[in-house]
């Protein structure tokens, strides 16, 4: 089975909300990624909207629907803005004040079970496929599988922060045992987050993972060869 790769396009958007412009556009971004290799277009419809905007949203889910992959929260306003643009899947994710990227998986507190499986139902009643962001350890994959989710994507933030070939080693293997367990429970595997063109390798070879969603590594790429061939590089390497 052929590993997919999610092109994560919100620092398109960065750039563009960096000067309100009207450019450049993470629509026009999104086709070229998919030209060039990328399965799904991954975006992140934050709280603050420090990046995608839900006119963005609006827009690639009109043209390009089966390929948008929706990261966001799990309050009821983030679940009103899925419904109403109904994208192919969605990665609820947890968001804090202030963090400057997602910091790690869904901490499933009763609390959070609650409101993430109410989520998941209704999401599920559009036809729309759930994943969860899960850290890569074996209560939370059953968590994520016991509120129904299709996917967990594994959380890939300690690995690729690693402080040496050891703990990553170790970090690993947590993926690989996570990977085959939720696997077992019947769910579909993703993983991301700091993944770039060294560190991939060894997630990408992990048997059993089906898709990872990377932006940073391949956006910071780009300013040096040109978009359409770092997303065509990460492509090839997996
Ligand atoms: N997956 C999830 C759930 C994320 O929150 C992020 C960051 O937005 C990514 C993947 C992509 O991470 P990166 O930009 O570090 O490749």
């Amino acid at each position: 089975m052929s590993l997919a790769l999610g092109v994560n396009i919100d620092h398109i958007a960065t750039l563009r909300q960096a000067r309100r412009a009207g450019f450049p556009d993470p629509l026009s971004y999104a086709f070229l990624a998919l030209a060039c290799g990328a399965d799904y277009i991954v975006v992140h419809l934050r709280k603050d909207r420090r990046h995608i905007q839900e006119e963005d949203l609006a827009r690639l889910c009109k043209k390009l629907r089966k390929h948008i992959h929706l990261e966001c929260s799990y309050t009821p306003q983030m679940q009103e803005a899925v419904l109403k643009y109904k994208p192919y899947s969605v990665c609820i994710v947890p968001e804090l004040p202030g963090e400057v990227t997602t910091t790690g998986g869904l901490k499933f507190t009763p609390a959070v079970q609650k409101r993430v499986g109410e989520m998941v139902e209704a999401l599920h009643k559009k036809g729309i496929l759930v994943s969860l962001f899960v850290s890569p350890e074996a209560s939370d994959i059953r968590a994520a599988a016991k509120l129904g989710a299709d996917i967990v994507e594994l959380c890939t933030r300690d690995y690729s922060e690693a402080a040496n070939k050891k703990q990553a080693q170790k970090l690993l293997q947590d993926l690989a045992l996570s990977t085959l367990l939720a696997k077992e429970l019947g769910l579909k595997v993703h993983a991301g987050h700091g993944l770039d063109y060294e560190n991939v390798l060894a997630v990408a070879d992990i048997g059993g993972m089906e898709c990872m969603n990377i932006g940073f590594s391949i956006i910071n790429r780009s300013l040096e060869v040109g978009f359409p061939s770092a997303v065509a590089e990460m492509k090839e390497l997996m």
